[in-house]
């Protein structure tokens, strides 16, 4: 059985992804979907629990909104508290989100732990991106709001970063498009990669879980593959969706 959160408006949630941080519904409806989100992700053994803290992730939303430059994102205000969320609540010591083009989808993912809405200390925050020139604005990006060098973007091939990557990887990533002909079907090379470093209770999300869902069948696959990960849960919020799995 595939484990589903479906919210009843996933599908009339349109955003228009070069005005990526226009209001699309009341933030008491964000919350209540992404609440509802977490506590299936709860339920299924995925998440510990499913508190944050909500004006910690507003800050966090004003300083990406002030100091990133976005030429585009499909990464809707819902998809970026759930990822702030999932964060804050698990908090990895060490992060690799792979494929973060101009570094809005790694900060969602990493605000949860440098900048105004950390709540919690990390060791290392990695973003890679492929495209030199995309890595370089990520990394300006990155920079205005945390200082201090702990969440920084690699210009790489992410199944090469995480490959080599020596510690234990607390949460991955996925959001590569699979530069070279390769789409997003790299998203299992790249978790195939760092499998063996991911320690049980480690993270795996994968963006576009909904509107790939087919060159993602095989990643889909693994990750659903009881042997393989403990829980895995399709979290569907928006039309673009996230695979939520857990080792
Ligand atoms: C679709 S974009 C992600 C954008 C994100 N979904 C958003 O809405 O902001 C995918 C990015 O992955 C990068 N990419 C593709 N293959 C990659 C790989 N093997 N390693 C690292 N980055 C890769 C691409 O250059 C591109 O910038």
């Amino acid at each position: 059985m595939i484990r589903t959160y479906r919210s009843d408006d996933w599908d009339q949630l349109k955003m228009d992804v070069r005005v990526p941080h226009r209001v699309l519904e009341p933030v008491e409806r964000e919350i209540a979907v992404v609440d509802e989100a977490l506590t299936v992700l709860h339920e299924a053994g995925v998440l510990p629990h499913t508190k944050y803290d909500h004006a910690k992730m507003l800050a966090h939303r004003a300083a990406v909104r002030e100091s990133f430059e976005i030429p585009w994102t499909a990464i809707s205000p819902r998809m970026q508290r759930l990822l702030y969320a999932i964060n804050a609540i698990v908090e990895p010591q060490n992060l690799i989100a792979a494929g973060v083009f101009c570094g809005n989808t790694f900060i969602s993912n990493a605000g949860a732990a440098v900048g105004p809405g950390a709540c919690y200390t990390a060791r290392n925050l990695i973003g890679v991106e492929i495209k030199p020139e995309e890595a370089e604005r990520a990394e300006r990006n990155v920079r205005r709001i945390d200082p201090t060098g702990v969440a920084r973007i690699i210009a790489a091939d992410a199944v090469d970063v995480v490959d080599e990557f020596q510690e234990p990887i607390g949460l991955l990533y996925l959001d590569a498009d699979g530069a070279g002909g390769r789409g997003k079907g790299v998203y299992l090379d790249i978790v195939e990669a760092g499998y063996d470093r991911m320690p049980e209770g480690s993270i795996v999300l994968a963006h576009n879980s909904v509107n790939s869902a087919e060159s993602l069948r095989f990643y889909l696959e693994f990750v659903r593959d009881p042997g393989r990960f403990r829980a895995s849960v399709n979290v569907i919020l928006d039309p673009e969706g996230l695979e939520v799995s857990v080792k």
